[in-house]
């Protein structure tokens, strides 16, 4: 059997990763599917839609360019302030999209992982997310993670309470407290920090996305909206990401210098 490659987690602060010509991890805001619709004169409902097909192009294309881990922003702790029907409409989808995508998951070595505070959800919708997390959790390629009812100040939040559960004594002596002792309780603590953050739709903000995990990522905005986001704009993401200079906080002569005497 195929064992599950195991990938680095080493803390972008805490020493300097290594850099890959293709993104290792990939986060992306998915955004712009009602303005998609509108143009058409559609209901905003449309742009999700296409959304979910736009979400599957991508799956595919990162595992053929051999990315490890893609995570994507799907609802965030914020978008309860939607209307009740978009937020209504939203979670049918995605319990309808569960149900029908696990399956193709599953033939192509998909490992999906929902995060993000589930509890809101209904008691069918949480079912259906344990499912299709057990139905690929075997799997040994790409990690899809699908940030739902998520929000980086709810993670960092959460993993404080985690770590105090964990280790009581630490309330004590605020001194101790260092990344090594938090990290391990964020999300996606098992995955490197993402290279390349993507957000579709023209907005230029995080959008409260992954804030501790996103330290050094290199960010990545188009004008291109969510549903329109094929594997031609996923390969000039990934060419711009080429271009870049990950420094760390080194200068660009000790980057140069450390690729040339390896
Ligand atoms: C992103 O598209 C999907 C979600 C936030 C659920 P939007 O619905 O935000 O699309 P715009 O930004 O209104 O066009
Ligand atoms: C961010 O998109 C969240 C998701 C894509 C799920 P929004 O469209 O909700 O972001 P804001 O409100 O414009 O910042
Ligand atoms: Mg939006």
């Amino acid at each position: 059997m195929k064992t599950k490659e195991k990938l680095p987690q080493e803390s972008s602060t805490l020493l300097v990763p290594e850099v890959y010509d293709v993104p290792q991890h990939v986060a992306v805001i998915m955004d712009g599917n009602g303005r998609w619709a509108t143009q058409r004169h559609l209901p905003r409902m449309a742009g999700h839609e296409r959304g979910v097909a736009a979400l599957k192009g991508v799956v595919e294309g990162c595992a053929r360019h051999g990315v490890k881990a893609l995570t994507v922003f799907a609802f965030s702790s914020e978008n309860w302030r939607r209307p009740e029907e978009e937020v209504s409409f939203l979670m049918n989808l995605f319990l309808l999209a569960l149900e029908r995508e696990v399956r193709a998951l599953r033939a192509n070595g998909v490992q999906l992982r929902i995060i993000g505070d589930l509890s809101a959800f209904s008691a069918k919708l949480q079912r259906a997310i344990e499912k299709a997390q057990a139905t690929t959790k075997e799997n040994t390629g790409l990690r899809l993670t699908v940030a739902v009812n998520y929000g980086g100040r709810w993670d960092l939040l959460a993993a404080v309470r985690k770590m105090l559960d964990a280790n009581p004594d630490l309330a004590r002596s605020g001194a101790a407290i260092d990344e090594e002792s938090l990290a391990p309780h964020l999300c996606l603590s098992d995955l490197p920090e993402p290279d390349l953050f993507i957000r579709t739709g023209g907005e230029k903000r995080v959008s409260n996305f992954m804030l501790w995990q996103l330290a050094y990522a290199e960010l990545y905005f188009t004008d291109t909206l969510w549903p329109d986001f094929d594997e031609e704009a996923l390969e000039a993401a990934f060419a711009s990401y080429r271009q870049r200079e990950r420094r760390f906080g080194r200068t660009s002569e000790q980057v140069v210098t450390a690729r040339t005497c390896g």
